[in-house]
């Protein structure tokens, strides 16, 4: 298979769901497992590397001269199907909404809670995608990824994967050393529908049926119509999802603003912590619907940021430190980026309070 390095400089501008300015010198598009060899070698020649998916979850810079991969590997496989278990191979490169909507219609349920997250499924275990209850890592059974800089495939467990909220070993240290192959999903039989998460539970279709008659195909409608009305399309207004994680703090934390602030949202989790409604906490700082030039925060969803056309990632980056000083300042909570901030020409660490 024949690979193509395109002449620089490509525009990336419309492969980030931000819609940031972006030309990179070296882009490649990988559509065959032959050609990874090829890839590790330019990238060794180009230093630093990008494994770009559909760009939903990274900010790019104004100008990229390391080497970008774009991932186009295809398929999808059932290879069982026990009264156990479904479980399906993916490959990298599929679109993970089209992917979900395909188990729905074919039966192989429990992903249907994550229906309409933006990316590919290659990406999905990068941030450990979660929604409505269900974070991926609950379904994925390994992961096979090609390691660019030592040129050879590794094969990762679960366990292996180092998966925790909206993170994993390969977005934290090993950030741009990974091209994630296939995804095998694990999808335990019987099915049990998950609708404790508040917006499943007052659902006007959902909360009118009997739990044991619920289908996946009713979750996967409702979760997109939830999605559709509280997160802007990326193909009208640029986003990427929530910009900040939901902070976890402890439980004298929590009381001790939950004294102070007797609406905090907050959700306790494993380890006497409590996971805080970071929209909440924005929403309160008095910045949801805000627009500062070219960029704002989103009306329906303090969470998310938003491009309004020709922003850079600098304009973007320095909103999002303003929200992230306003919060400190108010709730003594630090908020963290969760996209993938790519370092670059355009784009100084000081934009911000954590940069990756
Ligand atoms: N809230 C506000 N104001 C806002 C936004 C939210 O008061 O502007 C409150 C809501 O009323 C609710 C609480 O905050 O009580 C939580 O809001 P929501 O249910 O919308 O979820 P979220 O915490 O904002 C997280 C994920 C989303 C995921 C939803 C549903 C993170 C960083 N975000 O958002 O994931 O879709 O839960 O499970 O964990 C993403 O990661 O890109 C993403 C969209």
């Amino acid at each position: 298979m024949p690979i193509v390095f395109h002449v620089p400089p490509t525009d990336l501008t419309a492969s980030n769901t931000l819609g940031l300015s972006c030309k990179a010198r070296h882009v490649v598009e990988l559509t065959s497992r032959d050609q990874l060899a090829r890839v590790s070698q330019r990238a060794r020649e180009s230093g630093q590397t990008l494994v770009l998916g559909a760009g939903s979850n990274v900010v790019l810079p104004e100008h990229l001269s390391g080497l970008v991969v774009r991932v186009a590997l295809r398929g999808i496989t059932l290879v069982e199907a026990s009264p156990d278990a479904w479980v399906i191979d993916v490959a990298g490169g599929e679109n993970w909404h089209d992917f979900v909507r395909m188990t729905v219609a074919n039966g192989w349920n429990g992903l249907e809670n994550m229906a309409l997250i933006p990316g590919t499924v290659g990406a999905a275990p990068v941030q450990n995608i979660g929604a409505y209850g269900i974070e991926l890592d609950t379904r994925i059974e390994s992961v096979t990824a090609w390691h660019i800089p030592e040129g050879k495939i590794v094969e990762f467990n679960r366990a292996d994967c180092g998966f925790h909220y909206r993170d994993s070993l390969f977005k934290r240290a090993g950030l741009g050393q990974w091209i994630i192959l296939s995804v095998r999903f694990i999808l335990p039989r019987p099915w049990q529908p998950v609708l404790a998460y508040p917006d499943l539970l007052r659902h006007p279709i959902l909360s009118a049926i009997p739990v044991a008659e619920v289908k996946a195909s009713q979750i996967f409608d409702a979760v997109c119509e939830i999605r559709r009305t509280k997160l802007p399309d990326p193909a009208v207004l640029g986003n990427a999802g929530s910009f900040f994680k939901n902070p976890v703090v402890s439980t004298e934390k929590f009381k001790a603003l939950k004294t102070l602030f007797p609406g905090l949202v907050a959700y306790q989790q494993p380890g006497q912590t409590y996971k805080l409604a970071a929209g909440w906490m924005i929403e309160q700082a008095g910045w949801k619907g805000r627009r500062v030039g070219r960029v704002g925060v989103h009306t329906h969803q303090a969470l998310v940021l938003v491009n309004y056309g020709q922003a850079t990632a600098g304009e973007l980056l320095a909103l999002a430190r303003s929200v992230q000083q306003s919060v400190l300042q108010q709730f003594g909570v630090t908020l963290e980026i969760e996209p993938v901030v790519v370092a670059g020409q355009g784009l100084e660490a000081e934009h911000c309070l954590h940069i990756k």
